[in-house]
């Protein structure tokens, strides 16, 4: 499977490992021709690629090929028997994940769940394309080194790089976790603009070279409008398929009304969080249940679930910043995972899970033409449909409208990035990410 235009000097350095081998290649960094990058300095295995070819005969390593193996990460440049031959022919179709920010730590827990199978299954064998950036990119090599040595028998293919006109080609799943924080002194409408300029490289990128129906989840904050504007650079991929992350929004609010209950997690369900992933996000304890029974039935304490428990679901990153010195990335990580299976089984009967989507037609009269977060069912194709059977109380409404108000003021910010004319950036003065206090 090519990875790389691989330039004419260094093609032939390609090591080609026959039927249950992996093979390796090592090339540079091709700069990009569509855009003025940075020339990068030369780096030795700045592409990888492992890759099993199931219909060839096993072929013996060519001492010729053992010259360069210098070149070479660990296991790649050895061979070994991944039993592949009998399970490639009843495996699935090779399916390729892109992941931005790959050397940060939400990556770091979120990679090693995926090629563990806990999203497609055992037998889905699956490739990683790795986007990192100029400073990241020895990090990236780190993180490559790790998963080959983890010997994944899912895992097919890596490769990592820092352009993703490159990176982005023909995947099916694009999870973009790599933002910039907000630095001191930094203003919102600096960190919408350093950020979404990002994401609209992104987006026009998976537009010219991801596969027309690849699924994008956006996790890099602030995370709704950064998926708003990905999905409008992308006007080729259908807008149904860009997702914001909330679902790590939904399980605290799950976790919180659990403990309050005093019965385990598991009984919890049908909770929605509306909104955006920021502190006026609305995590919905009308709709939800516990053990089948409305939440209000269960927690009698009105006041409790109107400010104490939806104040820490809001502010439950920053807590967490403080206790840890940074942002969550292990819980993160798994609220990814839990995002992509809820779009890839069918939804359980009667229940529901929350993601950030396009507003565009919502049932709800909420105002067209955002990301917000909103109830969906699935039928396990990667699509969702949005719930229509949830009630609203006056003040649910009324944070619902608070929410969408601090949405509706991001797009503004951000209207150079949409092409939708000039930003006018009037952000309400509370707007801060779940992590800023
Ligand atoms: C979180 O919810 O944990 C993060 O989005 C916090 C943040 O602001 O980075």
């Amino acid at each position: 499977m090519a990875l790389a235009d691989l330039s004419p000097s260094y093609a032939n350095t390609q090591l080609h490992l026959h039927s249950s081998q992996l093979s390796f290649l090592s090339t540079h960094l091709s700069f990009h021709r569509r855009h003025s990058l940075r020339p990068l300095p030369r780096t030795r295995n700045a592409r990888i690629s492992c890759s099993v070819t199931s219909n060839e005969a096993p072929v013996a390593v060519q001492a010729q090929d053992q010259k360069i193996k210098p070149e070479c990460y660990g296991v790649f440049c050895t061979t070994y028997d991944l039993k592949a031959e009998e399970e490639t022919k009843s495996w699935k179709k090779l399916i390729n994940i892109a992941v931005s920010g790959a050397a940060g730590m939400i990556s770091n827990h979120l990679l090693f769940k995926l090629a563990a199978g806990e999203v497609f299954g055992p037998d889905q064998p699956i490739a990683f394309k790795l986007l990192g950036s100029e400073r990241s990119f020895k990090a990236l090599e780190g993180v490559a080194m790790e998963l080959e040595d983890s010997l994944f028998p899912l895992l097919r293919e890596v490769s990592i790089g820092i352009d993703p006109y490159e990176v982005f080609q023909d995947v099916e799943w694009a999870l973009l976790i790599g933002a910039k924080p907000r630095g001191p002194g930094m203003e919102r409408a600096d960190l919408l603009d350093i950020n979404g300029q990002i994401f609209a490289e992104q987006g026009k990128a998976l537009n010219a070279v991801a596969s027309r129906n690849v699924k994008v989840m956006v996790v890099g904050n602030p995370c709704n409008t950064n998926a708003l504007i990905c999905m409008k650079n992308a006007p080729n991929i259908p807008a149904k398929n860009f997702h914001a992350l909330t679902r790590l929004d939904e399980n605290r609010a799950k976790c919180q009304l659990a403990l309050k209950a005093g019965v385990f997690y598991d009984k919890v369900s049908n909770v929605t969080i509306w909104g955006n992933h920021s502190t006026t996000q609305v995590p919905d304890f009308l709709n939800a249940r516990i053990n089948g029974l409305p939440v209000k039935e269960v927690i009698k304490d009105i006041k409790w679930l109107e400010e104490e428990f939806t104040e820490k679901v809001q502010k439950r990153g920053g807590v967490l910043i403080q206790k840890w010195g940074r942002s969550s990335a292990a819980s993160t990580a798994v609220s990814i995972v839990d995002a992509m299976k809820s779009l890839v089984t069918p939804t359980p009967e009667g229940d529901w899970f929350s993601s950030g989507v396009y507003t565009t037609g919502n049932p709800y009269g909420i105002a067209e033409g955002i990301v917000f977060s909103m109830p969906c069912r699935s039928k396990g194709d990667g699509d969702y449909e949005l719930v229509k059977d949830v009630i609203f109380d006056e003040y649910l409404l009324k944070r619902i409208t608070k929410t969408e108000a601090e949405l509706l003021a991001e797009k503004r910010c951000v209207a150079h990035l949409t092409g939708e004319g000039i930003a006018f950036c009037d952000l309400p003065e509370d707007t801060m990410l779940p992590g800023e206090m």
